[in-house]
C-alpha cells in the first residue's frame, strides 16, 4: 500500500501581548480552508498554529499588567483556542514557545548553527521596535524615529554587545534558492521584493538580547538572552513532535519536515523568506516548500489599529454572523496576496447575494419543484444518459478539475467565483427551461432531467465550497439525502470519496428526500440592524 500524500502548513505563532485581532484570524481561516482541501484529497495533513510567547514585547505587557509573563502568557492562549474553534479552525497542533520540549530544540538548533561558526559577539547599535521585536534601518522609520507598522510606537536606540548569525555567509545560496525554485515566494510581487532587498546585500542580524529575562539562554552565555525570532520560527520544528517522541530534533524532523507552507502577512516575510532558510541552510537542513504572503486588511478603506480607535473585534463578528459567512467573505472577496477591505454592509450584500439568494434559494426551490412534480423521490437515475452540451453538464464536469487547480494556486476567489458560475447557471436554466410548464404539459421525463441536474449541481457546489463553508456543504448534503459531514473529513473519504463527489454527475442512489429547509437565513445588514 502507498503511503498517503503529506502535506503541513503553518500558520505565524501568533504574539500574545493581546487577545486575536482579525489580521490573526483571517490568516488562520485561510489556513484552515487550504488544510481542509488537501485533506478532502486524502491527503495526511498537519496544520500546525500557535503562538510566540517571549521577548521584549510580551513582558513589557505582563509587567503592566502586574503579572508574571508566564500567568499572562497561559491566560491569553485560551483567547486564541476559543477564536479558532468559534471559526471552526481544525488545527493540528498549537505550538506555544513557553512549552518545555521548545527549549530542546531551540538548545540543539543553536549548538549545530554554533558549530559551524556562524555566531559571533559583536557590538550591535541600532533602532530597534519592540513592537516588531526587529532593528530597523533609520531610513525605514518615520519622522521622530516611529515605526512604519506600529505608527505609534517609537523605535528604542540601542547599544549593546549581542551574538549575531553570519546571514551574509548565505547571500549566493539564498539567490540561488529564489532562482532555482521560482515559488518559493509567493505571490510574484512579494519575491520581487524580497529578491530586491537580498540583492542590496544581506547583513549579519543579531539573535542574542542582554538585560531581557523573558526568553531562553543563550546556550553558550547565560548572561545573553536568544532573540525571540530565532526561537519563534523554530516552534515551527518544536510543533512537530509527536506525544510520545523522544525530544530530539531528529524526531521533530522525521516525519513532517520540510514543512510544505508558511502561510504569514506581508509584514513578516523577510523573517521567513531570508532569515529562515540561511539558518537552515546554517543547520544543514532541508528548506520548507515555500512561503506565501498575504496582504493586510484594512476597514472601510482604512488601515486598522487600536490607536486609531477602529479595529475589529473577531469575536463580536463571528458571534453576529457565524463561521461560514465570514471564511467565505474573507475568502473570495479577498484575493489571497493582495490587501483587503472589510466593510460590513458589503460583507452583509456579499453573503447575502451568492449563499442566501443564489444557492440557499436554488436549493430551496429545486426542492420544492421536486416536491410537487416528484412527490420528492430521487428515482435511480443515470446522469450519464445526460448529453454532454446540456448546459450545466458542460460546466459542472471541468468543474472538479478547474476547482483543483485554483485550490492548488491558493486562489480562493477564482475556484468560489468558478462555483458560483455553475449555481448561477443553475438558476438561470430554471428560469429558460420553465419545469413548471414542462410538468403541465405532461413531460415528466424533461421535468426530472432539469431538476436532477440542478440537484447535481448544488451537491457539487457544496462538495468543492466545502473547504471555505463546512457547516453550510452539511446542510445542503444532509437535505439532498447523503451523509458524511464535512467537520469530520476522515469518515467522509469512505462513504464520499474525493475521486467519486468531486465530478459532476455522481451515481445518486434512489431515495425520497427530507422536508425542504431553508439552509442559510438572511444576514441583516448594520443599516438594518439599527
Ligand atoms: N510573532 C510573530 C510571528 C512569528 S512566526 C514564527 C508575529 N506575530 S503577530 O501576532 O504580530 O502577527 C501575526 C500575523 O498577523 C502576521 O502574519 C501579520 O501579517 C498578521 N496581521 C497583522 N495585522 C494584519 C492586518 N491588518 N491584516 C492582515 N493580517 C495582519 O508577527
Amino acid at each position: 500500500m502507498t503511503s498517503p500524500v503529506r502535506f503541513a502548513l503553518t500558520t505565524p505563532l501568533y504574539y500574545v501581548n493581546d487577545v486575536p485581532h482579525i489580521g490573526s484570524a483571517y490568516t488562520t481561516m485561510v489556513a484552515d480552508a487550504i488544510a481542509r482541501f488537501h485533506r478532502l484529497r486524502g491527503e495526511e495533513v498537519l496544520l500546525i498554529t500557535g503562538t510566540d510567547e517571549h521577548g521584549q514585547k510580551i513582558q513589557r505587557t505582563a509587567e503592566a499588567a502586574g503579572v508574571d509573563p508566564q500567568a499572562h502568557c497561559d491566560q491569553i492562549i485560551g483567547s486564541f483556542k476559543d477564536l479558532w474553534d468559534k471559526f471552526n479552525i481544525q488545527y493540528d497542533r498549537f505550538s506555544r514557545t513557553t512549552a518545555p520540549n521548545h527549549a530542546k530544540i531551540v538548545e540543539a538548533f543553536f549548538k549545530k548553527v554554533w558549530e559551524k561558526d556562524d555566531i559571533y559577539l559583536a557590538q550591535q547599535q541600532g533602532w530597534y521596535c519592540v513592537a516588531c521585536e526587529e532593528f530597523k534601518e533609520e531610513k525605514d522609520l518615520l519622522e521622530d524615529h516611529h515605526c512604519t507598522i506600529h505608527t505609534n510606537k517609537k523605535a528604542e536606540w540601542r547599544d549593546e554587545e549581542n551574538y549575531f548569525f553570519r546571514l551574509s555567509k548565505y547571500q549566493a545560496q539564498l539567490e540561488a534558492l529564489y532562482g532555482d525554485r521560482p515559488d518559493f515566494i509567493q505571490p510574484t510581487s512579494r519575491r520581487n521584493e524580497v529578491i530586491n532587498f537580498v540583492q542590496q546585500g544581506l547583513q549579519d542580524f543579531s539573535i542574542s538580547r542582554v538585560n531581557l529575562d523573558w526568553g531562553f539562554p543563550v546556550p553558550t552565555d547565560d548572561n545573553h538572552t536568544i532573540y525571540v525570532w530565532f526561537d519563534a520560527l523554530l516552534g515551527y520544528v518544536t510543533a512537530l513532535l509527536e506525544a510520545d517522541d523522544e525530544v530530539d530534533l531528529d524526531n521533530a524532523l522525521k516525519k513532517f519536515w520540510p514543512i510544505n507552507l508558511h502561510l504569514i502577512g506581508k509584514d513578516i516575510l523577510r523573517f521567513h523568506a531570508v532569515y529562515w532558510p540561511a539558518m537552515l541552510m546554517s543547520a544543514e537542513l532541508p528548506l520548507p516548500g515555500g512561503v506565501f504572503g498575504h496582504g493586510f486588511l484594512t476597514k472601510n478603506g482604512l488601515k486598522m489599529g487600536k490607536s486609531l480607535g477602529n479595529t475589529i473585534d473577531p469575536f463580536a463578528l463571528v458571534e453576529q454572523y457565524g463561521s461560514d459567512a465570514l471564511r467565505y467573505y474573507f475568502l473570495k472577496e479577498i484575493e489571497l496576496g493582495k490587501d483587503g477591505d472589510f466593510n460590513e454592509t458589503r460583507f452583509v450584500n456579499v453573503v447575502n447575494a451568492d449563499l442566501a439568494n443564489d444557492l440557499g434559494n436554488l436549493l430551496n426551490r429545486t426542492l420544492g419543484m421536486l416536491k410537487k412534480y416528484c412527490k420528492s423521490e430521487i428515482p435511480a437515475f443515470d446522469l450519464a444518459t445526460i448529453p454532454p452540451d446540456h448546459p450545466l453538464k458542460t460546466l459542472g464536469i471541468t468543474l472538479g478539475d478547474r476547482t483543483i487547480e485554483a485550490y492548488d494556486a491558493l486562489n480562493f476567489t477564482k475556484a468560489c467565483s468558478q462555483i458560483m458560475e455553475l449555481v448561477q447557471s443553475s438558476n438561470k436554466y430554471i428560469d429558460d427551461s420553465a419545469p413548471w410548464k414542462l410538468f403541465k404539459a405532461g413531460e415528466q421525463a424533461e421535468v426530472e432531467v432539469i431538476l436532477f441536474s440542478i440537484l447535481e449541481s448544488v451537491r457539487l457546489a457544496a462538495y468543492l465550497l466545502s473547504p471555505i463553508i463546512p457547516n453550510l456543504s452539511n446542510k445542503i448534503y444532509l437535505q439532498l439525502g447523503f451523509s458524511g459531514d464535512f467537520n469530520h473529513i476522515a469518515a467522509l473519504q469512505a462513504i464520499a470519496p474525493f475521486e467519486v463527489h468531486s465530478r459532476w454527475g455522481i451515481n445518486w442512489p434512489e431515495r425520497t428526500l427530507p422536508k425542504p429547509e431553508p439552509i442559510f437565513v438572511r444576514l441583516e445588514s448594520p443599516e438594518e440592524q439599527s
